[in-house]
């Protein structure tokens, strides 16, 4: 039995590439693992947030994940912002981290540059060490997660290593599991680029509450080539390769067949049937969505969410907090 850990950030309604690079695989995960799936806040407000609509995408996405698949009984979802220890022990791997490595991360230079004119947030820059926090309070083994977050896994191995070198051994150094297919599902309109939830352009994702009219206009506008060929090239034919991995995971069946399926078919066809096997998954998780929101359950889910959370990461931070020599007591 491994433990998981994973979070996703209440900024919007999370979109198609969050659902098949990262939530699909919890879901597939729950069997025979302990695992924790946050909602994080927390990291949600590292750029500028309207307290109701930050209030309100905390539950939608608590009902998305029950509504995906996420199984209370089996796994716990719980919101970073109702376990103090992530906030407390942040502040002590901010401690262990260096301004120089923080400031190499790559989502932090991106989103540095949006927010240039209104001054960057402190809270941007010290996103990693926070992150590190979640992962490393549940003795993590396992993190599932897309492409995007391959670097700051990287760096919560170092500051766990770090931290463990300089005290003593204190956290288990996860590893992180990124889907062979699907890490990094591209926008529909410019397909060199992620699909991401802060896109101005809404034909460029999908979200996961997109009705089947919008998830059918989306993808038939998607942008492909001239060639006319449906085949698998990622550098030559971005749009295409992007929408065959979509088709690919949501009808499960493998890119290899689906090329020898549309040979000698047009991207009109190609693209409804890809549109279908995507109304196909999203349907029945909308369906359930909708029924959570209106139901209380979902805040007793949460309660007990958090409860179990703390139980757990209470425990590690006393642990590192007594490393470190923040207590008053010999222990
Ligand atoms: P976030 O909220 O941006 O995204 C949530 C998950 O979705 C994946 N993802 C994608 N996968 C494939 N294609 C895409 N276009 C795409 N866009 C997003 C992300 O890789 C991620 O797995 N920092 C994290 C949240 C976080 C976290 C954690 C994750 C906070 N603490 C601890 C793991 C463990 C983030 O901003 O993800």
């Amino acid at each position: 039995m491994s433990k998981i850990f994973s979070g996703i950030q209440p900024s919007g309604t999370l979109t198609l590439g969050n659902y098949l690079g990262a939530m699909k695989n919890f879901v597939d995960m729950q069997d025979g693992n302990e695992c924790f799936f946050c909602i994080v806040d927390q990291h949600a407000i590292t750029v500028p947030q309207d307290r109701l609509a930050l209030r309100e995408n905390s539950r939608s996405l608590a009902a998305l994940y029950l509504a995906a698949g996420i199984d209370p009984d089996k796994s716990t979802v719980f919101i970073q912002s109702e376990v103090p220890a992530h906030a407390q022990l942040a502040w002590i791997l901010q401690c262990t981290s260096y301004i120089g490595e923080l400031e190499r991360m790559t989502q932090f230079k991106d989103k540095s540059l949006k927010q240039k004119e209104g001054g960057v947030s402190a809270g941007l820059l010290t996103y990693p060490p926070l992150m590190a926090a979640d992962i490393l309070l549940y003795n993590t083994d396992i993190v599932p997660v897309g492409e995007d977050q391959k670097q700051h896994l990287e760096l919560t191995r170092n500051l766990a290593e770090r931290f463990n070198n300089r005290y003593y051994e204190v956290f288990k150094v996860p590893e992180v599991q990124i889907p062979k297919v699907g890490a990094r599902i591209m926008s529909l309109t410019d397909p060199t680029k992620k699909m991401s939830k802060s896109d101005d352009n809404k034909k460029a994702f999908i979200s996961m509450l997109d009705d089947e009219k919008q998830i059918m206009k989306k993808v038939k506008s998607a942008v492909t080539d001239s060639e006319g060929i449906v085949r698998y090239d990622k550098e030559n034919k971005p749009g295409v390769s992007n929408l065959l991995t979509i088709y690919s995971i949501c009808a499960n069946r493998s890119i290899e067949e689906l090329v020898e399926a549309y040979k000698d078919k047009g991207y009109g066809e190609f693209k409804t049937d890809t549109a279908e096997a995507i109304i196909n998954v999203l349907k029945p998780i909308q369906e359930r969505y909708h029924q959570l929101m209106e139901s209380e359950k979902l805040d007793d889910i949460l309660d007990e969410g958090a409860e179990r959370a703390n139980r757990a990461a209470s425990k590690t931070l006393q642990k590192a907090m007594n490393a470190v020599g923040l207590v008053r007591k010999r222990r």
